[in-house]
């Protein structure tokens, strides 16, 4: 072992575990050396409508991307989800759901329940005339009729498309024109910390500015009960719509290879793409990763803070927890309304076994020192997890002691949305933590690590983080831009999937995430591109061109660090600043909202005009001292300028 710290697998998990280090091993091995074999085991944990007798059929080259696994055999998501669970659980709950508002009336949702749920809402999609291959956007506060809306269209065959409810009207039309959805559910208000979003409003707005997609039906769910406007033509409500339902609705046979749904994510360019996850390949993953990676066993209560309008609320608030069985936590609200006690009071509240968070909820409480698990009991807890972006050891070993009582392993999950679920975690009854790594590979996977010419490193190293194999959670495509999705994926390096990430293997083969290597920003756990902040930018009438990087900020990981070159008839004030801010935050989303603004006469371009982000983002930073080569730049004289206006703006 290295000089890191290093936490070893507790007696607990040692002794308990499903996964134990030997179990592991022969494991991971198996499933590098004969993965259609360990594969095509691990597919029994879904029940089949029709075997398949292929498990996987793969390319990554350049000329021919394709990843098709279980490619002939047949089932359904819900199915997996709720009926093959009724005999043993129906009365068991399958959803537990925590309302903003503490002390307000909480939910638990039976399997029983959920299938009726479910099968309602399902027939209610059909008499809309809702189609199998049909993609339905989902626009949904975190409420259990968010998961009701993914399994219900799971359940008859048409895609869903959910939509975190913090994006704006122009982000969630652009979503709703690039499926052609002609089916919209949403709410009247979504509550958050004791605030209110319009989400009816925004569909409405949204739904006006389509340009492709008409939609046809609006399903409001009354949730807090606001006035809205309603179109007889196109508006119903929810509760209308599935008072009137048979709860009987058979299962659509699908293919494991029908689309399951689309999720929309940020990359370096353009605009957000519509990832495409099917059905047999991401279910077994997320079932898989969710029994293991977490240790789950049945009767426990688990908890993933995640938004279902993010790829770790798909996966494991929704998918992994009811595939297997397992209950899932929904919690409505933020860490710190009424005060940031919450979290803790919530897992006392339902003896919650697994909380599963991000680090930048873990900073923002940790700032508060003690307060967050004053008077908690937290015994209920075996084990933590966290997601989304790097931890800073300093967070990891504050939760590890305050929330985990020094008791609870962390895992600390890498992954993505293109991955569908987890890929390199620790397993808690394998695998020696140290703080900030996300360590080791999940079974089937072969991360790698290269260099800037595309030669793969050995030993401990640094380099981009690539996946030389599939595993079955992948995404399959972009919707709608296969090319896309092999120009971004695919051929950065030869034959293998690249992540967009750096990381950095340690001696004894843990892997430690460095963050991005493109231009996507990681702000608070989410993906945002600097190129659509850009582009919403520049349609600002004052503003003649702008460039985005991202700089270090204590609670979210990354801020949003604006460089703007006014037109000539503008100038800089703190007005403009402020609506320059105001402006990026009503086209995107609260979310994409600038930290900092620079004004700038001049950005760094070299001469063939192409704007130098790398020494951008080192001025964003304060590492002046490490801007490299300038002298390739047109005008060599900007950068003091930067220099001396970030000195002002920050
Ligand atoms: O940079 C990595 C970071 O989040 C990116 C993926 O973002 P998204 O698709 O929004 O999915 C987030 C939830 C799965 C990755 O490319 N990231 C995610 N998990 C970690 C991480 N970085 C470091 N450590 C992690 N555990």
């Amino acid at each position: 072992m290295s000089d890191e710290a290093v936490y070893p697998v507790t007696d607990h998990f040692r002794n308990k575990a499903l996964v134990d280090r030997d179990t592991y091993e022969s494991m991971y091995q198996r499933s590098i050396e004969d993965p259609e074999g360990f594969w095509a085991e691990q597919a029994k944990r879904l029940d089949w409508i029709k075997p398949f007798s292929r498990v996987k059929d793969v390319s990554f080259a350049r000329n021919d991307v394709h990843i098709r696994w279980f490619d002939d055999g047949t089932l359904n998501a819900a199915a997996n989800c709720i009926d093959r669970h009724l005999e043993q659980r129906s009365g068991q709950p399958a959803i537990i759901w925590e309302p903003d508002e503490e002390g307000g009336e909480n939910r638990v949702i039976t399997y029983g329940e959920l299938h009726r749920e479910v099968s309602k809402l399902a027939n209610g999609l059909k008499s809309l005339g809702v189609r199998k291959g049909d993609i339905v956007t989902l626009y949904m506060p975190m409420v259990p009729e968010a998961a009701y809306a993914m399994l219900a269209c799971a359940r008859i065959g048409a895609i869903h498309s959910v939509v975190f409810g913090g994006f704006s009207p122009e982000a969630l039309s652009g979503r709703i024109d690039d499926g052609g959805s002609r089916v919209v559910i949403t709410s009247d208000e979504a509550k958050r910390g004791g605030k209110t979003v319009p989400l009816k409003q925004n569909v409405d707005e949204a739904v006006s500015l389509c340009r492709e997609s008409k939609v046809e039906s609006v399903i409001t769910l009354k949730h807090t009960g606001a006035d809205v406007s309603f179109d007889a033509n196109r508006d119903c409500w929810y509760h209308e719509l599935v008072g009137k339902q048979s709860e009987d609705c058979p299962v659509e046979e699908m293919n494991a290879e029908d689309t399951l749904f689309v999720l929309y994510t940020s990359g370096s360019t353009g605009k957000p793409k519509g990832v495409v996850h099917t059905t047999g390949g991401y279910l077994l993953h997320t079932a898989i990763t969710h029994e293991y990676v977490f240790d789950y066993r049945p009767g426990e209560v688990f908890w993933c803070s995640a938004d279902v309008g993010w790829i770790t609320g798909h996966s494991y608030v929704v998918y992994g927890p009811l595939a297997n069985g397992g209950t899932t936590m929904m919690f409505e609200g933020v860490p710190n309304y009424p005060d940031v006690g919450r979290l803790s009071r919530i897992i006392d509240k339902y003896k919650v076994a697994t909380f599963y968070t991000a680090p930048t909820a873990i900073r923002s409480l940790m700032a508060e020192g003690d307060k967050p698990v004053a008077g908690a009991d937290l015994s209920s807890l075996k084990l933590l997890g966290t997601v989304g972006e790097p931890i800073n050891p300093e967070a990891w070993r504050w939760f590890h002691q305050k929330f985990g009582k020094g008791q609870c392993p962390i895992v600390d999950t890498w992954w993505q949305t293109e991955t569908g679920g987890i890929l390199i975690s620790p397993l808690p009854g394998a695998t020696d933590l140290k703080p900030g790594s996300a360590t080791k590979p999940f079974f089937g996977v072969k991360p790698a690590l290269m260099d800037a010419e595309g030669n793969e490193l050995e030993g401990a190293t640094s380099g981009g983080l690539v996946l030389k194999d599939s595993w079955p959670g992948q995404m399959r495509t972009i919707l709608h831009n296969h090319d896309r999705f092999v120009e971004t994926y695919f051929s950065t390096y030869e034959g293998a999937y690249f992540t967009g990430d750096g990381a950095r293997r340690d001696e004894d083969g843990y892997y430690w995430i460095t963050g991005r290597v493109d231009d996507v920003l990681n702000v608070s756990g989410h993906r945002m591109g600097t190129a659509e902040v850009e582009s919403a930018l520049v349609a600002h009438d004052a503003v003649a061109e702008a460039a985005v990087v991202g700089c270090p900020h204590e609670i979210k990981g990354q801020g949003i660090y604006v460089y703007v070159t006014l037109n000539q008839d503008s100038s800089p004030s703190d007005e403009l600043a402020k609506e320059l801010k105001q402006w990026v935050r009503k086209e995107i989303g609260p979310i994409a909202t600038p930290d900092v603004i620079q004004w700038a006469d001049g950005l760094p371009k070299t001469r063939s005009g192409k704007i130098m982000r790398r020494i951008l983002r080192k001025i964003a930073s304060d590492e002046f001292d490490q801007l490299g080569d300038t002298s390739t730049l047109a005008d060599p004289n900007v950068v003091d300028d930067l220099i001396e206006g970030h000195r002002v703006a920050a």
